[in-house]
């Protein structure tokens, strides 16, 4: 594998032309060897136009999908019926079918050797996922976990789809998030990185008012206008973000997923509401109980969903009896809940 000098990193486009031509405008993005798209590139106002734009780059852009690329793609060939996201809808819609047909080929990590940085992974999310979540402040063993099933000799792993630039080292490999080109969180401007042979986090500064305005005109989605004025000026603060997220991430206290003998906790009160429900004894009060579990677990992510799954089919193992119950509950929740996108 051939060495890189430079190699820039724009990630969570998001849809947003003015946000991305204030990127590639970048004297150093232009004369990057290579341009590392990491993702979520199109889930927003105006998809077929920044897909275009990028296209015209040629060979040096390097595209990954992200979650929401892969759900307008699943959105458009009838695989599935609806998208949490508000946006999404409207950008499945306005992606051409030329276009649906290049972001089906998309890889969901690739590798690059970068000078002063070795082997560098680049990925949406984490490299077994395109949607799970880690933060800056994941713990320790959260880290050990989304890293577990990579290659010795990658030593960096780039990731965005959180929104919120930062670098940290874990378990001896350093883990860069660029933050987002088109709806960044904490702080206004499109964030991006330059690798090589440092890290370099970088915002590029527009014009936020104007970009709105050509927003309102190009972008026919009906709630543009708020949207835009929500996501450009960066409303939402780091902290919220954070706070919102962190649960993602299954940090102690607020984990949906925290291990084997909560999980058999909430099965067995789950076996009691059912039988409640069941000899019809304060039915009303057990189906809510119930209900409100399986909104819980409905917003588990892909990894946590992983992760519960393993546990039922542990605890299913361990107790034939009732072995069909246990692994029915995964098909009886809905899907993921509609806020906390990234
Ligand atoms: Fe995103």
């Amino acid at each position: 594998m051939d060495e890189l000098d430079r190699v820039a990193v724009l990630s969570d486009i998001h849809g947003v032309l003015p946000a991305l031509e204030a990127v590639l405008a970048e004297p150093e993005v232009a004369a990057a060897d290579r341009v590392v798209l990491t993702g979520d590139i199109t889930a927003g106002p105006q998809p077929a136009e920044v897909v275009d734009l990028l296209r015209a780059q040629g060979d040096r852009v390097l595209w990954i999908s992200g979650n929401a690329d892969r759900e307008l793609v699943e959105y458009r060939r009838g695989e599935r019926t609806e998208i949490p996201d508000p946006i999404a809808p409207y950008a499945a819609t306005a992606l051409r079918a030329d276009q649906i047909d290049f972001l089906v080929t998309l890889p969901k990590t690739l590798t690059l050797s970068v000078r002063g940085l070795g082997k560098v992974l680049f990925c949406h999310a984490t490299p077994r996922d395109d949607e799970e979540v880690v933060l800056v402040d994941s713990r320790p063993s959260r880290w050990a976990e989304v890293l577990a099933d990579l290659a010795e000799d990658i030593r960096t792993v780039v990731c965005g789809h959180t929104h919120m630039p930062y670098v940290r080292l874990a378990h001896g490999r350093l883990i860069i998030n660029p933050g987002s080109v088109g709806m960044p969180y904490g702080r206004t401007g499109a964030h991006w990185c330059l690798l090589g042979p440092g890290t370099d986090l970088r915002v590029t500064p527009y014009d936020i008012p104007t970009a709105m305005t050509r927003l309102v005109h190009e972008s026919a989605y009906p709630e543009i206008a708020d949207w835009a004025d929500y996501f450009l000026n960066a409303r939402a603060s780091d902290t919220e973000a954070l706070e919102t997220f962190g649960p993602r991430d299954g940090r102690r206290g607020e984990a949906v997923v925290e291990g084997d003998e909560v999980v058999r906790a909430l099965l067995a009160a789950m076996a009691t509401l059912d039988d409640l429900v069941e000899v019809g004894h304060d039915s009303h009060s057990a189906l809510s109980t119930l209900e409100e579990i399986a909104h819980e677990l409905g917003r588990m992510d892909s990894g946590e969903r992983r992760r519960f799954n393993e546990v039922l089919e542990r605890i299913a193992a361990e107790e034939p009896g009732r072995a069909a119950w246990i692994r029915g509950i995964p098909h009886a929740l809905g899907g993921p809940h509609g806020r906390d996108r990234a």
